[in-house]
């Protein structure tokens, strides 16, 4: 059995995979989930319009011992049934690391099983795993990870070995998404309002900056935000419902097209054999649209998780260090046969990184 803690941000999250089960069956993860909590702390943040760190640590706190708790009685399983504990190391917002790293280091040490320090945005990368569509993964693959807080295109070359290939150069998607929306005074997250603002209105009615068309290696948003905040004070007092779904629907579509721009010319650049979105802004059904017509025109599969597993979680942290211990099997056996509780690039001065680059992971 396997435990996996996610807390790198405002969701407090834990799951438990059998995770023999799920490294034998190739077919998407099935069965083998055993059970997953996710603890949303959006109505906490949502008076701030953003998540404030102190507080979402101290709610991590409260909460992590209640969602692992829940998975364990779920599963009618004790933690003395747990073989190894898989926690998110970074990058993400530090007070809010430590209190999932803390205590998954410390469970993993009092049952001296094996503790796995895992990346959150390869987390994200594999959640596509969980997917019952999921066949074995073809190199090289593609990703484009799109959150609140990372925008970037990976490309993996073999079982963990990335190369990024666009990043943000400001802000990410989903901030782009989400200061559109405080701009109209929209709820908080803002992607969801505004995907659903925009269904009312024109995607042409305003042009918005697509930002740096011909630069295949950036992302950049923060042009978008100053033209969207003028145009709102340009129609201010006199803002409309249809002049927000005007606004919403334009904006959306300049965030969308600008990732869209983007995959394309790293589609043509490198001859990928998989398509994978991911990431809370892979929700956008404008979004999974127009990346579906794209990869149909390159012949290539597009695999998007369902909403549940786009947004942060634990099941994908799961099934990361499923796959991790499957690349090193022999050694984790050893592990466990020592009971040495720690990953081969752990040791007990192990702490977490808020900045944690993807192309940066060891092992
Ligand atoms: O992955 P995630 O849960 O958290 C981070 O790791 O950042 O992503 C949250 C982001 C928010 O910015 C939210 O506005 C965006 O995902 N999002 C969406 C949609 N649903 C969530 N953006 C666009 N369209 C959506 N339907
Ligand atoms: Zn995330």
């Amino acid at each position: 059995m396997l435990l996996a803690i996610e807390t790198s941000c405002d969701e407090t999250a834990a799951c438990l995979l059998d995770y023999r089960q799920f490294i034998d069956n190739p077919e998407g993860v099935g069965s083998a989930l055993l059970a997953e909590e996710v603890s949303s702390q959006i109505k906490l943040h949502a008076e701030y319009g953003g998540v404030v760190p102190e507080l979402a640590a101290r709610e991590h706190l409260k909460n992590l011992p209640v969602v692992v708790n829940s998975v364990l009685e779920k599963t009618k399983l004790d933690v003395e049934d747990l073989s190894v504990v898989c926690c998110t190391q970074g990058p993400g917002l530090k007070g809010c690391l430590l209190v999932g790293f803390c205590y998954g280091k410390g469970l993993a040490y009092g049952l001296g099983v094996p503790f796995l320090p895992l990346n959150h945005l390869e987390g994200h990368l594999f959640s596509v795993q969980l997917d019952s569509n999921y066949r074995s993964t073809l190199y090289p693959a593609l990703t484009l990870l799109v959150s609140g807080g990372h925008t970037l295109l990976v490309l993996a070359k073999a079982f963990r070995e990335y190369q990024i290939i666009a990043e943000t150069r400001d802000d990410a998607a989903g901030e782009a998404f989400d200061k559109t929306a405080s701009l109209l005074k929209l709820a908080y997250p803002g992607g969801p309002a505004i995907s659903l603002a925009a269904e009312e209105g024109n995607s042409s009615a305003f042009n918005f900056p697509r930002a740096m068309p011909k630069d295949s290696g950036s992302f950049s948003f923060s042009g978008l935000k100053t033209a969207v905040s003028r145009q709102v004070a340009g129609l201010a007092g006199s803002l409309t419902k249809a002049d927000i779904a005007d606004v919403a629907a334009s904006a959306q579509s300049a965030i969308v097209g600008a990732l869209v721009d983007k995959a394309e010319i790293a589609i043509k650049n490198f001859k990928i054999k998989e398509f994978n979105l991911v990431g809370g802004v892979a929700c956008n059904a404008l979004l999974r649209a127009e990346l579906e017509e794209l990869c149909g025109q390159h012949k290539l599969r597009l695999n998007v998780p369902k909403p549940k597993w786009c947004t942060d979680n634990a099941a994908m942290m799961a099934v990361l260090g499923a796959r991790v211990i499957e690349s090193r099997f022999s050694e984790f056996s050893a592990w466990q046969a020592g009971s040495n509780f720690l990953g081969p690039n752990a040791s007990f001065d192990i702490g977490v990184k808020p900045r944690f680059p993807i192309n940066e992971i060891v092992g």
